[in-house]
């Protein structure tokens, strides 16, 4: 296999040998029993979701209800991707990530978190092809430049200069964010955190000193759920980190029993040119 990774340390590329990774100048990483290397250099900055959001999030995603977003990422790297691997910034439990793969069956792929519960999780959903890998995104990306036929971003923070650095010419970037009315029956209901306006204005522009736009579409979808569900898909979220149990559940009583919700999602491609 091409090597994709590189050592956190000194930048050279890393191989695998036996339960570890490892650099031409020595340095190692071991592969935890889970199956993810921990390749954050130093302290982590920043610690990702919890392993109680990475289980509500796992339970959501097997149920199928954001299928449709699966879908709208698979179509997005359809056509004309160009050679290298398929890399998630950000990927939880790497769902999307091996929806992904299995519709593109040459292709190994990389699944970056700050979270080591879901870099476990990560690492478990398609171990033959996903390598799951813990680093902070904000910070310098454990991967050579140039590997990258696609960077996917799924409500995950972006890193546009690594991005840039990581994709081949003509691969892209595919970053799905939430449209203003995602989630609204549940918003006020749950208090879940609001979207903020100008997103898409903000990603395009900075997003501009380093790719160029290809196109931008709203994915739009109901989904039946009852109180249980709306409670994981609220706490999967950024919401999860300040919504306590017994509070989400008191509040969740006041919805019917089934609720209809709105996904709406934007999915922005981008190229290296
Ligand atoms: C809302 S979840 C989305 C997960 C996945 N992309 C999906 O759509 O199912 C956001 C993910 O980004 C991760 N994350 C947050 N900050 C990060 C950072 N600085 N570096 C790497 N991952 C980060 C979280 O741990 C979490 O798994
Ligand atoms: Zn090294």
């Amino acid at each position: 296999m091409t090597d994709l990774l590189r050592c956190p340390v000194c930048g050279l590329a890393l191989r695998r040998a036996d339960r570890t990774w490892r650099c031409e100048v020595g340095h190692v990483f071991d592969i935890a029993r889970q199956g993810y290397v921990n390749l954050l250099a130093g302290r982590a900055a920043h610690t990702g979701d919890t392993a109680a959001m990475l289980d509500a999030r796992s339970a959501v995603l097997a149920a199928g209800h954001l299928d449709v977003v699966t879908k709208g990422v698979i179509d997005a790297l359809g056509g004309d991707l160009p050679g290298g691997a398929i890399v998630e910034a950000g990927a939880g439990t790497a769902h999307h990530l091996a929806g992904a793969v299995r519709a593109l069956p040459s292709r190994s792929a990389i699944a970056m978190d700050a979270s080591v519960a879901a870099a476990k999780r990560a690492a478990a959903a398609d171990p033959s092809r996903i390598t799951s890998v813990v680093a902070d995104v904000w910070q310098d990306w454990p991967l050579l430049d140039d590997v990258a036929a696609a960077v996917l971003c799924i409500f995950a923070p972006r890193n546009l200069p690594e991005t840039a650095r990581v994709l081949v010419p003509g691969g892209r970037l595919v970053v799905v964010t939430p449209a203003q009315d995602h989630l609204q029956e549940l918003r006020a209901v749950l208090g879940l955190i609001e979207i903020e306006a100008g997103k898409q204005e903000r990603l395009t522009e900075s997003a501009a000193r380093h790719l160029d736009l290809i196109d931008r579409s709203v994915i739009r979808a109901t989904r039946t759920v009852d109180r249980a569900t709306a409670c994981a898909i609220a706490a999967m979220g950024p919401s999860g980190f300040h919504l306590d149990d017994v509070v989400l559940r008191r509040r969740a009583d006041r919805l019917s029993a089934q609720t209809e919700i709105t996904l709406a999602v934007t999915l922005t491609r981008f190229v290296r040119p």
